[in-house]
């Protein structure tokens, strides 16, 4: 597998894109971007910083004042907000009950968007996110768009969050899902869609490996095509 490839992963909320695109980056040695952890920490900053987002003004102002970066943390890719591990935070639900509001922002999505194809123009990149395929990588040699049952997606949205120690109930999170996808697929500005390009994987009944495995072979298609 010589010739690295662009490849974006995009689909539905907690749908196993990171862990797939994780998993798919280890095996082949690409850098993998979390770009919804973008969109996290911004809001995080808005949150914090109780920035109006139907301000233009005061969203630039927040967008100039944000710095994002990752860095590996004993093995894990880890979230960085103007120098400050952000990682925990990010995923918890304060967070997920915002992102999607705040996401929906062009001036937001124009920012985070510039910043993804900065940190991706070398080729042996992977990203996930819900606009990758359609808007930030256009031309990527393989598009995986990613959905599964919402029993599912519940089900493994609530195990992460239980092993980090939070307390909540399957209902709250199957709503926020449900919440997210909907802002999410109908904003304006470059809304969660499926490429025409694109492969469609339902992992509903898929277990971590057997979706590695199946889009690795995938990978090496497109690598040798
Ligand atoms: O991991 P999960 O599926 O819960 O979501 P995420 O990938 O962390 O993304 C959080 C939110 O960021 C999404 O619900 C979208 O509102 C937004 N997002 C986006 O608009 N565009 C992206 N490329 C990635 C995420």
């Amino acid at each position: 597998m010589e010739n690295k490839i662009t490849i974006a992963v995009d689909g539905f909320a907690s749908c196993g894109k990171s862990t797939l695109a994780k998993g798919i980056a280890k095996a082949l040695d690409y850098a993998y971007i979390d770009t919804g952890a973008m969109y996290r920490a911004v809001t995080l900053y808005c949150i914090e910083n109780e920035v109006n987002i139907n301000d233009d003004n005061a969203i630039q102002s927040a967008l100039d004042a944000i710095d994002i970066r990752f860095k590996t943390i004993e093995g894990k890719n880890t979230a960085f907000l103007n120098g400050k591990n952000v990682e925990e935070d990010i995923r918890k639900m304060f967070v997920s009950n915002r992102v999607s509001e705040v996401a929906a922002v062009s001036l937001v999505r124009r920012a985070m968007v510039r910043q993804q194809q900065e940190m991706g123009k070398e080729k042996g990149v992977i990203l996930d996110g819900r606009d990758i395929g359609t808007v930030v990588f256009p031309d990527a040699e393989l598009k995986l768009f990613m959905t599964a049952n919402i029993e599912v997606r519940t089900q493994r949205r609530l195990l992460e969050l239980q092993n980090k120690g939070q307390s909540i109930t399957p209902e709250i999170i199957a709503k926020n899902l449900q919440h997210r996808d909907h802002i999410d697929s109908t904003r304006a500005d470059s809304p969660l869609k499926q490429a025409d390009d694109a492969i469609v994987i339902d992992n509903s009944n898929l277990t971590e490996n057997e979706q590695l495995t199946m889009c690795l072979a995938l990978v090496k298609i497109r690598i040798n095509s």
